[in-house]
């Protein structure tokens, strides 16, 4: 892969800008925590994985910036950070959970000194990065498998390493098919309103010579009916208990057109990625963004002005219309609620 989505550095995170892609590759180098949560809420920064990698950088260089060496003062500005990491975005739990681990090393308590607390953050950070490629790697892995010779399919918005520390969970298994030498189609939807399918799953997939066919997201039903769509294939932002999944606006309608067609709709994402303290997808928070996103395109009206607009960021796939799950630790079917319980708890 010729490029890093997140990387720590000694002055600061280093991020893949992804509002400039496809055109420009260009760097954002953040130097402080606050730098960093405007970059995951401004969307440099995307996709629930890498949301979550980010935010730990985040808070092991904010811990790091504080000069206090009061170990009260310390710990709440540590604290504030972690708080301003969990307002970025609201939708994908990766934040959420990253956040949760990067609190437990402050759990280890106040014995330690703040530098070896420091130097603990950031070790979690880190350890969270590598473990996010690696766990990547494994849904590539047993995902691969599911991708025959041949296939067209269709993806939404970007679930390749650019929204992860590296590789991706819906992308990665196109890699790990890739790379065993099979040869298919891949189709994405341009995925409005930011167009992260046109701009950003494209330029990954031909980084990798893989073939990538751009459509509108209107298209699919029509390849659908006229068979060129073999498979749908998306990563996920929060799965419910039950298997509901949140996943990028326009995810849903995928789901109800492959159920219609008989074409299988699959979801890949980390086991990170799975909520189980909400009973289904009626419980995940939506995010909603500006609407000028939807009114506007690059900076220009689209709309008359006047005219109301709406922008959910997610949708929620119900769980019946999913036909697996693959996750790092295997591909689960239904009932979805017993597998996603024994894989989160092993
Ligand atoms: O708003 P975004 O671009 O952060 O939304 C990203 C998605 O919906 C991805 O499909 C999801 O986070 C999975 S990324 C492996």
């Amino acid at each position: 892969m010729g490029f890093k989505t997140i990387e720590w550095r000694k002055d600061g995170i280093r991020l893949l800008d992804q509002r400039r892609l496809p055109h420009h590759l260009s760097y954002l180098l953040c130097r402080n925590a606050s730098s960093v949560a405007a970059a995951i809420s401004g969307m440099a920064v995307r996709g629930a994985p890498a949301i979550g990698v980010t935010a730990a950088m985040g808070i092991a260089l904010g811990a790091k910036r504080i000069k206090s060496a009061e170990p009260a003062l310390f710990f709440r500005g540590v604290e504030r950070i972690c708080e301003q990491m969990s307002r970025t975005r609201p939708t994908a739990v990766n934040l959420f959970w990253a956040v949760n681990r990067m609190r437990k090393i402050l759990d280890q308590g106040g014995t330690l000194g703040i530098e070896e607390i420091k130097r603990r953050l950031e070790e979690e950070a880190l350890r969270i990065y590598e473990e996010d490629i690696e766990v990547n790697r494994r849904i590539g892995k047993y995902g691969k498998a599911l991708i025959r010779k041949g296939d067209g399919v269709l993806t939404h918005c970007n679930a390749g390493a650019l929204a992860t520390a590296g590789y991706g969970t819906a992308l990665g298994i196109l890699r790990a098919a890739q790379e065993d030498g099979k040869w298919f189609r891949v189709f994405a939807d341009e995925t409005r309103p930011l167009l992260q399918g046109a701009r950003l799953t494209s330029w990954e997939l031909l980084q990798e010579k893989i073939p990538v066919t751009v459509i509108t997201d209107s298209m699919a039903a029509w390849l659908m009916k006229r068979g060129e769509i073999s498979l749908v294939l998306v990563g996920a932002d929060r799965i419910a208990r039950n298997g509901d999944t949140a996943n990028k606006i326009g995810t849903y309608n995928l789901a109800v057109l492959a159920k219609w067609h008989g074409v299988p709709f699959y979801v890949a994402a980390p086991t990170s990625t799975i909520d189980l303290n909400l009973a289904s997808g009626f419980e995940i928070p939506i995010e909603e963004r500006d609407v000028k996103e939807v009114t506007h395109f690059q900076g220009r009206p689209v709309s008359p002005k006047g005219a109301k607009a709406l922008n959910p960021a997610f949708d929620v796939t119900p769980q019946l219309l999913i036909k697996a799950i693959i996750t790092e630790k295997g591909i689960l079917r239904k009932p979805f609620v017993r597998g996603l319980k024994r894989i989160k708890a092993g």
